[in-house]
């Protein structure tokens, strides 16, 4: 299915229908309006992501199988409200019943105001008790005033009470013709069974840190706002699977970085680390360049990280590069790591990586113990440079610095893949092999020490 982002659209202007320009005193887009409501999707393919939902909707429409009642489930802001809206809007456009509503009706229009009659919005945080449910339900039997359907949409549904769940049930097992129910929660758990069996259940996955980026800088596009997509990828992986988080960040990243969204700001504004740095802690390590191991922690502490944090962000890197070294081609561009991963994965032996996991496990167990955070975070470093084999070449294990250039011009670039050194190389190979089998001796005994500490 096509995704959302060259289909967004400012919720208020859509051109050619409403007619006015983007540059009309009229058009309240000028207005500021959070981007998180302003765009909102109004049709299924502006959507990103959750396909397999959307495709179900979208075939049950077209085949005209509708249930009568559905439920969405997913953490806060992947689309639940958007689509159970966007569902209502297939449900009564006044073309007919389609997947692909008009979005010019009076229906769709009042539905995108939220000022449709027949679309009953109950927030069930706020109305949990039995008398608001039966006062609801009182309804029911009544046709819908001027659409073809009666449409409830609660959301927050596991907040209502036992009670007005009961007095629901009844309803929802045999709803009359014209009544459909749409429910929302990010709790199903806390769903009656008797409600769950009654419905029919999709659920929303999160949002992947790059159908995030995607998304943002198509709305940044649209805005006209200049960005580094570093700086997108740093929201991505921030907003945690939330669209509606990283759309709430992204204003904030707009208001902090004076009208645009770039990496050193938004690094400063979330108090993230940029994801290069620990790489580059990596290479300062395998390439045994102690002096710059600990200018790269000084360069971090600047951001005053959370280095229990920064701890958990080598352990992912050293897990996806570890991924890469099993099982080549597994690795995805999801964390934008993409590359580095690749190149860590070719550069450090992999019995070292697992030997890097585990000491930064263990470090980050006994990072509270430590008598101050950066010292702790230090020492596991030094740590894995103490048990790292020879050195590697520096030409392979990091980016050569200003100067390191000074090869012959046309002389291989990458010396590891010329064959007149293979010999060398496997003999290296061979020594980094016997060190690393000592190193990891060593470090089993390390282990040992701890766990009987
Ligand atoms: N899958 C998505 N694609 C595009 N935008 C989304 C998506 N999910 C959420 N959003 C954005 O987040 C906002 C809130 O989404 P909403 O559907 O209300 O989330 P919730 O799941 O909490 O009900 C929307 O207005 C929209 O801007
Ligand atoms: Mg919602
Ligand atoms: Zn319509």
């Amino acid at each position: 299915m096509a995704s959302g982002v060259s289909n967004l659209q400012c919720e208020y202007y859509t051109p050619g229908v409403l007619g006015i320009a983007n540059s009309s005193p009229y058009n309240p887009c000028m207005s500021y309006q959070v981007l998180a409501r302003k765009y909102r999707p109004a049709v299924f393919k502006e959507l990103e992501g959750q396909e397999h939902v959307l495709q179900a909707l979208i075939n049950a429409l077209d085949n005209e199988r509708l249930h009568h009642a559905y439920l969405f489930t997913g953490t806060r802001g992947v689309g639940k409200t958007t689509i159970a809206r966007i569902l209502a809007r297939c449900l009564n456009c006044e073309t007919g019943i389609t997947s692909k509503p008009c979005g010019v009706c009076s229906t769709c229009v009042e539905i995108s105001e939220g000022r449709s009659i027949d679309l009953i919005e109950v927030d069930a945080a706020s109305r949990t008790g039995v008398d608001d449910m039966r006062e609801l339900l009182d309804n029911v039997q009544y046709m819908p005033s001027v659409s073809r359907f009666k449409i409830y949409l609660i959301d927050e549904v596991h907040m209502l009470s036992r009670s007005s769940f009961n007095a629901m049930l009844k309803t929802l097992e045999e709803p009359p013709e014209h009544v459909k129910f749409l429910f929302a929660t990010t709790d199903p758990k806390k769903l009656p069974i008797t409600v769950l069996s009654r419905c029919l259940q999709f659920n929303l996955k999160n949002l992947s840190p790059e159908q995030i980026v995607k998304y943002l800088a198509a709305v940044l596009d649209l805005e006209a706002i200049a960005y580094d997509e570093s700086a997108l990828w740093q929201l991505g992986l921030a907003a945690d699977g939330s669209m509606r988080d990283a759309l709430s960040l992204t204003d904030q990243a707009i208001s902090f970085g004076s009208s645009e969204v770039r990496e050193e700001p938004v690094g400063e504004m979330l108090g993230s680390i940029d994801a290069k740095l620990v790489f580059q802690l990596l290479a300062d390590i395998t390439s045994a360049n102690g002096q710059r191991l600990l200018e790269t922690v000084a360069q971090l502490s600047d951001f005053a990280p959370d280095y229990a944090a920064l701890l958990d962000d080598i352990l992912a890197a050293l897990h996806r590069i570890a991924i890469a070294q099993a099982v080549p081609g597994a690795v995805d561009n999801s964390q934008g790591d993409e590359q580095q991963v690749l190149q860590a994965a070719e550069r450090i032996p992999s019995e070292q990586v697992q030997l890097f996991y585990q000491i930064a496990l263990i470090g980050k167990r006994d990072l509270p113990l430590a008598p101050d955070q950066q010292s702790g975070f230090e020492m596991v470093l030094l740590r894995m440079l103490v048990f790292s084999p020879d050195p590697l070449p520096e030409a392979l294990s990091h980016t050569p610095p200003a100067g390191a250039g000074a090869k012959p011009k046309g002389a291989p670039r990458e010396v590891k893949r010329t064959e007149k050194k293979a010999p060398v190389k496997e003999k290296k190979a061979q020594k980094n092999k016997e060190i690393i089998a000592e190193s990891e001796g060593k470090n089993l005994t390390m282990i040992f020490l701890f766990e009987k500490s």
